[in-house]
């Protein structure tokens, strides 16, 4: 589906972020693994978390879809069931590197993973490598990609050095330390995302932080209970971004998650001179709180000034870094960000796509192999932006249409509703 968004003259209003997609994947997950039945509010309703959903009903969970909370009644930590055909985690890159870390403690039983085509080109080594180590049989295509199965084994427990910072990664292994026989140790280069800690301590999971070390103490089962799924801050990052270089904008985004491994974009915006208003969550050392905050945050069109993303920031505005490129597009200086490769493995080769989408549109940004650097023209001319099949892509096309001289065609718009399907409703409400 080809879409056109045209210059907006004015872009005003609230609008509340989609419910959290990382956290959405997760609550359903551990509802799987959760023999007592998890209540999920705010589940979101979307491509990906669907995937997830109808995964874990493969495996043998319960899943009942209410309008107001979805209640996951789960096989048990140990007693995930082997499914006759391969489980299909469509787009969803969680799902598929996130799941093999429980199905891997199931004693002798196989399970094969296959996605789309995007899925297909995405790397599965950095989770079969500890996985293995674990004891569990990891067959992939050609030793890195989807289909590959997982066997199952009696797991071993590790201490693990994560050579990427991901989330992903981290999750798994943490997910398969609680079958394992002792505690797993796993050392991240950088601190990423921390919602899986923090819902497995929630759930009943002993999980402790050391600096860069998180450990997880093996459990019989999780326990039960209540989990919130507040609104995706990479969702609502495109609109802090649209009303930071929309003249005369100026948006509010309710319900946001504000937990601060996943603010980084907020961060990076305020230090480029962006006017960012809300509570937003304080780095908490090595605390896990079982809670995921939740606020306001506002944003208001203002002048931007180049900067320098790299390092320890890299991972808590992974999703994010391709709008630090737009913003940079219409901010004084360069703006660079380095360190990134991972988003060469993204659902595209989101390096290609910032620089050669935004260029196609005016914008003068250069590829480096780990990121890209931006010289800041003060705008974008317009044109045509291909989503390639990817949402976030998709997305940033649009927001560059709305502060464009000339407008942007999307083609390929339909790739939203794999994290926002929401996303063009909510747009008119704010231009309406
Ligand atoms: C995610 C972690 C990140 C992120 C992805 C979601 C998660 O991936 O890009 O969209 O939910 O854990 P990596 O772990 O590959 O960095």
């Amino acid at each position: 589906m080809n879409r056109r968004f045209e210059p907006s003259a004015s872009l005003r209003g609230t609008v509340t972020a989609p419910p959290d997609k990382s956290l959405s994947h997760r609550a359903a997950l551990m509802g799987a693994m959760c023999a007592d039945p998890v209540r999920v509010t705010g589940y979101l309703d979307a491509e990906d978390t669907n995937s997830t959903l109808a995964a874990v009903e493969a495996l043998g969970a319960l899943v009942d879809r209410r309008p107001e909370e979805i209640v996951t009644r789960g096989a048990g930590l140990r007693e995930a069931r082997e499914t006759a055909a391969p489980i299909d985690v469509g787009n969803a890159g969680t799902l598929m590197r996130l799941l093999p870390g429980w199905l891997s403690g199931q004693e002798g039983r196989s399970f094969t993973l296959d996605g789309d085509a995007s899925i297909r080109r995405r790397p599965v080594d950095r989770v079969a490598e500890p996985l293995r180590r674990m004891g569990a049989q990891v067959d992939a295509t050609d030793g890195r990609f989807p289909p590959f199965t997982v066997r199952g084994a009696r797991l071993r427990s590790i201490s693990y050095d994560m050579p990427v910072a991901s989330a992903q990664v981290k999750s798994c292994v943490l997910m398969a330390g609680l079958l394992a026989e002792g505690p797993t140790t796993i050392t991240e280069p950088q601190v990423s995302r921390d919602h899986t800690e923090r819902m497995l301590s929630r759930l009943g999971a002993a999980v402790h932080r050391n600096g860069r070390r998180v450990t997880v103490v093996p459990v019989d089962e999780l326990v039960g209970g209540q989990l919130h799924v507040p609104g995706d801050p990479s969702s609502a990052a495109f609109w802090l971004a649209a009303a930071a270089i929309v003249p005369g904008a100026e948006i509010r985004v309710t319900n946001m998650g504000t937990n601060w491994t996943r603010i980084g974009f907020a961060r990076i915006l305020e230090r480029m001179g962006g006017d960012v208003r809300g509570a937003l969550e304080a780095p908490d050392g090595d605390i896990i709180t079982p809670e995921e905050p939740v606020g306001d945050v506002e944003v208001r069109h203002g002048p931007l000034t180049g900067t320098v993303v790299e390092g320890e920031e890299v991972p808590l505005a992974i999703d994010e870094l391709p709008l630090v490129g737009l913003l940079g597009c219409f901010a004084e200086g360069e703006t660079i960000v380095r360190g990134a490769e991972e988003l060469r493995v993204k659902e595209s080769d989101r390096i290609a796509a910032v620089v050669d989408g935004l260029n196609a549109l005016g914008g003068d940004l250069e590829a480096l192999p780990d990121g890209f650097v931006v010289r800041g023209t003060g705008g974008l001319r317009g044109g045509v932006l291909d989503a390639a099949g990817d949402h976030r892509t998709a997305m940033l096309g649009a927001v560059a249409g709305l502060a464009s001289r000339e407008g942007v065609r999307v083609v390929g718009m339909e790739a939203a509703a794999v994290s926002y399907p929401g996303f063009t409703r909510d747009l008119a409400s704010l231009t309406g």
